[in-house]
């Protein structure tokens, strides 16, 4: 078998050298997965700290039917990204806040979780394998996708005997079908995505597949994703089936606070540090959904999606549309956070990783 590259041993800066790029159409990427070289597994008991992590081809994994992630949902994800600069380098954003989430997910469902900096340095070492898989610069990025999953073989409803940590990559570019033309949302009537007590707030696995119906019926009708209301009043914003959601108004910037059933979304939380710096009066607070009524522009950010600007959302049979020519306070935000993503601008926030 081929021997796996090691991100220790290769010489410095590693990522420096001229690679070689996989054979990928870089001008047709979307979202779908386009599976790569390598993938990272590392196990552990119920009772035992994770260890003994390494690389392996990517490939099936073997499980047992009764594991717990596959019958009651024990199972967390992250996503995170790699880009490359145009000098050459490999840069990883804030993979810190990945695995500082992935840990408090672990720590709502009960299960074990890699330490912080096990978790990073196996996102490292999975770019680092796969390096030929990162889209040239300005062709998109190395999608990471870290798994948590209680595979330990059990019956009766308690967390799994045994756990698996598991991190693959997929060279992506836009998470959207429109590419970076505006987004059309449709507010749900029907289904909630969170309700308060619940885990709305992790990155569990559970839920992402209760809110494909919602999708597939906003798709049916040519809508781009769902936007949710809270589950007490229906009355508040939430998140979208794949994001967070800003509303601007004026030199105003607010997204819904965090409360239990909003995902704490790592581009979230570091474009509200951007707009902070970039002057703006950024607020964390319940958005009533009439407060549409009123915003200049709305937009959408998560690592998947980056910073979509919304055109119109829709609620019931009323359209409301927002600002997407000219000067948009999205484009500049965005435009800050791929400027530091991709090194053209100079990280002193300390966000981005080289490897
Ligand atoms: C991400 O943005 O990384 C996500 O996990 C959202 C997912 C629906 C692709």
């Amino acid at each position: 078998s081929q021997p796996v590259p090691s991100l220790q041993k290769a010489s410095q800066p590693s990522a420096r050298r001229e690679d070689e790029y996989a054979d990928v159409d870089w001008d047709q990427l979307g979202f779908g997965l386009t599976p790569t070289d390598y993938m990272y597994i590392m196990r552990c008991s119920k009772d035992e700290d994770f260890k003994g992590g390494r690389l392996n081809r990517y490939a099936n994994i073997e499980i047992s039917p009764s594991a717990c992630v596959l019958n009651y949902g024990q199972g967390l994800y992250e996503g995170t990204k790699a880009n490359r600069t145009e000098d050459g380098r490999i840069l990883l954003f804030r993979p810190d806040q990945n695995a500082t989430r992935m840990k408090l997910g672990a720590e709502r469902m009960l299960m074990s979780s890699p330490s912080i900096q096990q978790f990073v340095d196996a996102v490292k070492q999975t770019v680092f394998a796969n390096k030929r898989w990162i889209p040239p610069p300005g062709k998109g990025s190395l999608y990471v996708r870290p798994l948590l999953l209680g595979t330990g073989a059990i019956l009766g409803l308690a967390p799994a005997p045994e756990y698996t940590f598991i991190v693959y990559a997929s060279p992506v570019r836009n998470y959207f079908k429109e590419g970076t033309a505006p987004l059309n949302l449709y507010i749900e009537e029907e289904f909630v995505r969170a309700s308060p007590g619940g885990a709305g707030g992790v990155k569990t696995i559970t839920n992402y597949a209760p809110v494909l119906k919602a999708i597939a019926r906003a798709k049916e009708r040519g809508f781009s994703d769902v936007l949710y209301l809270d589950a007490v009043d229906r009355k508040y914003l939430e998140e979208v089936s794949s994001c967070n959601i800003f509303i601007v108004k004026g030199n105003h910037i607010s997204t819904p606070a965090t409360n239990g059933t909003i995902l704490e979304g790592v581009t979230r939380k570091s474009i509200l540090e951007i707009a902070r710096g970039q002057g703006y009066q950024v607020e964390e607070r319940a958005i009533p959904v009439d407060d549409l009524v009123d915003a200049d522009e709305v937009f959408c950010t998560g690592t998947a999606v980056g910073v979509a600007p919304v055109g119109s959302i829709t609620r019931r049979d009323r359209r409301i549309e927002f600002k997407t020519e000219g000067s948009l306070v999205s484009k500049e935000l965005y435009s800050t956070l791929v400027g530091l993503q991709t090194g053209r601008i100079e990280d002193k926030k300390g966000w981005m990783v080289e490897i």
